[in-house]
């Protein structure tokens, strides 16, 4: 059964959020924590105080003053002019395999490009194999190299923040990569080691079936719905692809480097949260067919 989480409240640590500016942006993702879930109200309990965050509500931790970020902008559909990558997945030879254990240990033999050959092994992906949200990154880094696991180093602890933000448990997604394996000195995956690395990454799509898939990044971008996307241009754009919603974000390396992308990535994730408990409360709005 795919797990759809209801929305946890979100609180700043130890602060009222619903107050003060002493909260900077810089710091939302790392002073935000999900409350613990709220005991289920007797129908004759007063409304509490304090409301969990809603999607769309402007909450700003770090200031009183308007956003000037639409926080309440309707969610968008932004058409590729050209994309180039296919709406269905071409067929492949893991189209007959049917769970994700074995295509698991059907990747960790790969060889179908030379990264293989340059990294300590497979970083297949990790999370909860029926989630309603997949995230997607570019490629194991050293430290998911060593480990075997995705996004564990400093931008996996960001993003376990950034998804805590909003109200999701790390366990309850599925975090992939576009490429599984470490590309040598963290170097951008080439085009060609995309493409190698495709029939993996499509598999895993259809095994978990998510409804959500959050492309983190330009090459996460440029793999699944243009070799010439530019994340600038279409993150926070609702798209589509292989009949599922698709919301390019900045990669949560982006993020350290520089912090100015903190918080549309914020806006974001709070555009997916919405668009999660919509589709959880059957509100939710099906991809454009065909
Ligand atoms: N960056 C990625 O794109 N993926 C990871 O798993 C880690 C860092």
């Amino acid at each position: 059964m795919r797990t759809i989480v209801s929305k946890g409240a979100l609180e700043v640590a130890g602060k009222d959020n619903t107050k003060g500016p002493e909260t900077s942006p810089d710091q939302v993702f790392f002073e935000f924590a999900p409350r613990p879930p709220a005991p289920v109200a007797a129908a004759t309990e007063p409304t509490p105080a304090v409301q969990p965050e809603l999607p769309g509500q402007t909450i700003m931790p770090w200031s009183q003053s308007p956003s000037p970020t639409p926080a309440q902008a309707p969610v968008r559909s932004f058409a590729l002019s050209k994309p180039a990558a296919p709406a269905a997945p071409a067929p492949s030879p893991y189209d007959a395999v049917a769970s994700l254990e074995e295509l698991t240990r059907l990747a960790a033999d790969c060889r179908a490009c030379g990264l293989r050959a340059g990294c300590r092994g497979v970083v297949f992906g990790e999370g909860n194999p029926k989630a309603a949200v997949m995230l997607i990154g570019e490629g194991p880094g050293s430290t998911e190299d060593e480990m075997g696991r995705p996004f564990v180093g400093p931008a996996g602890k960001l993003l376990d923040r950034i998804l805590a933000s909003v109200g999701f448990a790390r366990e309850e997604v599925y975090i992939a990569n576009v490429v599984k394996c470490r590309p040598p000195g963290n170097r951008v995956p080439q085009p060609e080691e995309r493409e190698a690395c495709r029939p993996w990454l499509e598999a895993q799509v259809r095994l978990i079936d998510p409804l959500f898939l959050v492309l983190l990044g330009a090459s996460a971008a440029q793999a699944l719905l243009d070799p010439k996307a530019r994340i600038t241009q279409i993150r926070g754009h609702w798209l589509e692809r292989y009949g599922r919603r698709v919301l390019p974000t900045y990669h949560p390396a982006a993020l350290l480097r520089d912090e100015t992308k903190k918080r549309p990535v914020w806006e974001d994730f709070k555009l997916l949260r919405a668009e999660h408990d919509k589709a959880a409360a059957g509100r939710g709005q099906q991809p454009p067919v065909g």
